[in-house]
């Protein structure tokens, strides 16, 4: 998929590479994409909403109960409006509730209703990544046509190194151009 003049909703979860998302806005408009950020609630407390709006230029949303305009539901006219939904970071929360149907928030709510393409781009510990229940949920996900951005090997947040970091930005948006 070319992103020029795509509609990009990028979901933010509460994991420590939530400071990346800056920096994928910043290439996906430079590849003149219009980008528009959801973030978690939790996801907030490791990046501003104000920093991703300013970068993206669009209004931020975490708070479903908050519809962007009186004629508007939030999850439903950011589910429509998706050319694709790309969620990185991904936390094994977030994989856990989409894969078990919950949508509890607008995030998990906006996905329950796409018809776009979704990349998931999960990272975590490595201890998380290789538990049966996060590897289950996985292939849940696979199974049901969401695209999983597999994370790469490095350094850890927690200390040392391990397979769990997010994927490299040339690796997302490989996948999702190639798409
Ligand atoms: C400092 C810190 C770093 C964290 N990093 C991660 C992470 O990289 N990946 C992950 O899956 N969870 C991580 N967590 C746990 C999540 O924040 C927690 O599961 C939370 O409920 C996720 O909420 P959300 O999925 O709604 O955003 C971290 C927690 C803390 C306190």
């Amino acid at each position: 998929m070319d992103l020029k003049g795509k509609t990009v909703v990028l979901g933010v979860t509460g994991g420590i590479a939530a400071y990346w998302a800056a920096e994928i806005i910043g290439v996906f408009r430079g590849r003149e994409a219009d980008v528009h950020v959801i973030m978690t609630e939790n996801a907030g407390r490791f990046i501003t909403p104000l920093t991703l709006q300013t970068i993206s230029k669009n209004k931020v949303v975490t708070n479903m109960f908050e519809l962007p305009a009186d004629s508007d539901i939030g999850h439903i006219t950011y589910a429509k409006k998706a050319d694709l939904i790309l969620v990185a970071p991904a936390t094994a929360n977030f994989i856990g509730k989409v894969a078990s149907g919950i949508a509890d928030d607008i995030l998990t709510t906006t996905i329950m209703a796409a018809k776009s393409p979704v990349f998931i781009a999960p990272a975590m510990n490595e201890n998380m990544w290789k538990n049966n229940i996060v590897q289950r949920n996985i292939a849940t996900l696979k199974q049901e046509g969401y695209k999983i951005i597999n994370p790469g090997y490095g350094k850890m947040a927690c200390g040392g190194e391990g397979e769990g970091t997010l994927a490299s930005i040339k690796k997302i948006l490989k996948e999702i151009e190639e798409l």
